[in-house]
């Protein structure tokens, strides 16, 4: 037996019955992969039924507006995700009549559609003979063929296409890409893998050569940028003022509170004296009622370090910001906001009946 034949031989007995795993529509398939990068399985399965069942074809997706989409992808966080699903579901309704490509260089055409998406794909509902690679496979190849080269590098990902490509069941792609994930995700797992039961334990370089916990070798990451965030939530008979990002930034087309950013942490006291705050308030006689602890939240690229500063304003007439958007606690629950403002939210009980 081959190493694919002995996955996928493991596969049967092991593998968990998924929902995606019980379709071989592009659509269905195409949802879950990306919930699936953004989140573990157990987390995945509830999102993808709630975002299945919001928008069931490509028609629907496509169809829908931007904030509704980012609305139903609350909670995962990295928007930009959902941006793209919403993109290229438009690209396959309005420009292919609604039909999927049914090939990888196809699929590689529509907004955010990598390498490991497209070959999820095109093997799973096409049967093409593509690798995947994602993290869980990179770590199943380095481990079992000795791979030094850092996974997260160019040089690294390139071997292991070869690798992987070299490897696939070309009778079966679909059980193999599935196999090796499955494995990846349940025997040889980042920490503590079960090397004991393992079926290549006889072959596999890492067990060998006592290597287990060394590989996979990962590259450093880049230092983060920190960020200091000051959110103005401003409560003015009843309503909150909330604000859409605009800017070519994180969190496009996202609401937040009004924002004072800074490349340190501000005192309420060096936030009252920024032109951003004059700019704000203008005339207006704000009364800070409560400062919260600093939220970190972190991104890809940044460190968001945020503070949230209560604040009431009485008096009618007042004029803010054109661009702010008076809301009830009601309408609050209807805007797509960032995760970090999520967890504000949700700390301080802006809930169903806030
Ligand atoms: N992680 C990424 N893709 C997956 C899949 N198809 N099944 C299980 N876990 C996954």
């Amino acid at each position: 037996m081959n190493i694919s034949d002995v996955l996928v031989r493991w596969y049967a007995k092991h593998k968990r019955h998924l929902p995606w795993r019980e379709t071989s529509d592009p659509y269905l398939i195409w949802v879950s992969e990306v919930i699936l990068q953004q989140t573990r399985v157990n987390q995945g399965i509830d999102y993808y039924y709630r975002f299945v069942e919001r928008f069931p074809d490509v028609g629907s997706l496509a169809r829908a507006s931007l904030d509704e989409v980012l609305k139903s992808w609350q909670g995962l966080g990295y928007y930009t995700r959902a941006r793209n699903l919403h993109k290229a579901a438009g690209k396959v309704w309005f420009e292919h009549g609604g039909k999927f490509p049914d090939n990888y260089d196809g699929l590689r055409q529509l907004p955010g559609v990598g390498p490991y998406t497209a070959s999820a794909i095109a093997s799973f509902c096409f049967d093409e003979p593509v690798a995947v690679v994602d993290g869980n496979v990179g770590r199943v190849l380095s481990r079992l063929l000795g791979i030094y080269t850092p996974i997260n590098g160019s040089q690294g990902r390139k071997k292991l296409q070869e690798e992987a490509g070299r490897m696939i069941n070309r009778a079966d792609p679909a059980t193999h890409n599935q196999a090796i994930i499955e494995f990846g995700a349940l025997q040889c797992t980042p920490s503590h893998p079960e090397c004991g039961t393992c079926p290549f334990k006889d072959i596999c370089h890492a067990y060998l050569n006592d290597k287990v916990e060394w590989l996979p070798v990962k590259m450093p990451k880049k230092q983060k940028r920190h960020r200091f965030f000051h959110y103005l939530e401003i409560h003015r008979n009843g309503y909150l003022y909330m604000h859409q990002r605009n800017e070519r930034d994180i969190w496009n087309a996202l609401y937040q509170f009004p924002l004072i950013e800074s490349d340190r942490e501000l005192t309420t006291g060096e936030l009252e004296k920024t032109p951003e705050w004059k700019q704000v308030f203008n005339n207006l006689h704000p009364r800070i009622t409560a400062v919260s602890p600093i939220y970190r939240h972190t991104l890809t690229h940044q460190k968001i370090h945020a503070r949230f500063i209560r604040i009431h304003l009485g008096g009618s007439n007042i004029h803010l910001d054109e661009n702010y958007r008076a809301v009830s606690t009601q309408e609050l629950q209807e805007l797509a906001v960032p995760r970090l403002i999520d967890k504000y939210l949700e700390q301080e009980n802006y809930g169903k009946n806030g």
